[in-house]
């Protein structure tokens, strides 16, 4: 098989030495990649800096190489376009096409899917025109990615920064394998989540005893992360709701950090009220100690350990599925399973989707031990509508994306 080609755009900000970084993780992982820079992103990093990176030349403007007419074959042959950093002046270039050097030539030649990774301050980010700009490229199906906020040159801090290279490379592998299995990131197919408000819960909540104890699970989170990248390389705006996870934020997605299942509750409550669809993919704790200590429990001299009693959670899932603010919200659960005496795992899980009320419930057999922090998951996804889907064993993003699929199948 041919190495996918990627054409890595630098624009000119200061993020463009990150973009060194990202070209690393491009060319380790096979990808053939061209480095195009704009003359302003070589006032930041040099061309031979690129041109060592990605073992080829590297020129700004089209007066080079002219008999490889390099302005044209450039977009035409790419697998997928990323400019990170993507300048206002970038996009506003690329929104209104023109094409005054090689860069924005090859995004007007490109056919593939085009990801756009803005870093900018923030008061250019908000500003009606690159607003309207943005507004523009992504009614055009280019995948632009919401900045991350945090420190900015200098003493700003706020909306603008370039996400982590890493991230900006887990977007553009997921689109780039979309488009080779002719998915949604296909070349000239709009993102099928674009416009659409997407919540994911992840992680595991923590339910304090004392100040240094908790009562807490082993989910990782990596499932509902996967979701959230997933959801974000199809365009969706994308709220995140992290219970205790340590992994890296994915680009372009809004991070909510939460502790306990109460805690999480309101967050979902309050995202749930503008949301499309909910995936309830955290492991929040059924059960809280009745009272926490404000000091710490400690040992007694007679050996005896203190009792500690426990009431319930609110269960999440089934409030937000039979109290629904937004009709038409497609809202999903998940569920581990073992089966016994009462049912097999499927039967069970038919139970547990009616029971809680939700549009879809994402079943894992943990008959054979748990799914816990692996980086692979297979499952069925049951639909209210009597559907199953069952997905075989394979990444947590090739499960993301089959849960999106059938939530954009049963959107409105
Ligand atoms: N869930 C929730 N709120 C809780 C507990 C779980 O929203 N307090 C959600 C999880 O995010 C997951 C699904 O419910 O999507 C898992 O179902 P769960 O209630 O954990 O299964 P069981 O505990 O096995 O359910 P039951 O005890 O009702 O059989």
């Amino acid at each position: 098989m041919s190495r996918p080609r990627v054409v890595l755009g630098v624009s000119g900000g200061i993020a463009a030495y990150k973009a060194c970084e990202l070209l690393r993780r491009f060319t380790e992982s096979g990808h053939d990649v061209t480095v195009v820079p704009t003359a302003a992103a070589l006032e930041f990093v040099g061309a031979p800096t690129w041109a060592a990176l990605s073992g080829k030349p590297v020129s700004a403007e089209v007066w080079t190489g002219v008999h490889e007419v390099p302005h044209v074959r450039l977009g035409q042959t790419a697998d997928l376009v990323v400019v990170a950093p993507a300048t206002a002046d970038l996009m506003a270039k690329a929104a209104h096409g023109l094409a005054d050097d090689l860069l924005t030539n090859t995004l007007l030649t490109a056919r593939c899917p085009v990801v756009l990774a803005p870093a900018m301050h923030t008061e250019m980010w908000e500003h009606p025109a690159t607003a309207a700009n943005v507004a523009t490229l992504r009614s055009r199906g280019v995948l632009v990615i919401e900045p991350a906020e945090g420190r900015l040159t200098g003493a700003d801090t706020g909306k603008g920064r370039l996400p982590d290279p890493e991230e900006i490379f887990e977007v553009a592998r997921d689109v780039l394998g979309r488009a080779a299995a002719g998915g949604s990131g296909a070349p000239g197919a709009p993102a099928d989540l674009a416009g659409r408000h997407v919540v994911v819960s992840a992680g595991g909540t923590r339910e304090r005893l004392d100040p240094v104890r908790f009562l807490g699970n082993r989910s990782s989170g990596r499932q509902g992360y996967a979701l959230a990248r997933a959801a974000a390389a199809r365009g969706a705006e994308v709220t995140l709701i992290a219970a205790n996870v340590s992994l890296g934020d994915p680009a372009g997605v809004k991070v909510v950090r939460v502790e306990s299942t109460a805690e999480l509750r309101d967050a979902v409550l309050t995202a749930a009220a503008t949301a499309d669809a909910v995936v309830m993919a955290a492991a929040p704790a059924d059960f809280r100690p009745t009272a926490a200590s404000d000091t710490k429990i400690k040992k007694s001299d007679d050996g005896s350990a203190p009792s500690i009693t426990l009431q319930q959670n609110p269960d999440i899932l089934k409030e937000i599925s039979q109290h629904r603010v937004r009709p038409g919200a497609v809202i999903v659960g998940f569920a581990a399973e073992t089966g016994d005496a009462t049912g097999s795992v499927l039967d069970l899980a038919r139970a547990k989707l009616a029971r809680k009320g939700c549009d879809l419930l994402v079943v894992n057999d943990v008959s054979g031990g748990a799914v816990f922090g692996s980086t692979d998951n297979e499952a069925v996804i049951l639909g209210a509508d009597g559907s199953s889907v069952e997905v075989p064993h394979g990444s947590k993003s090739a499960l993301a994306h089959q849960i999106w699929d059938e939530v954009v199948a049963r959107l409105s």
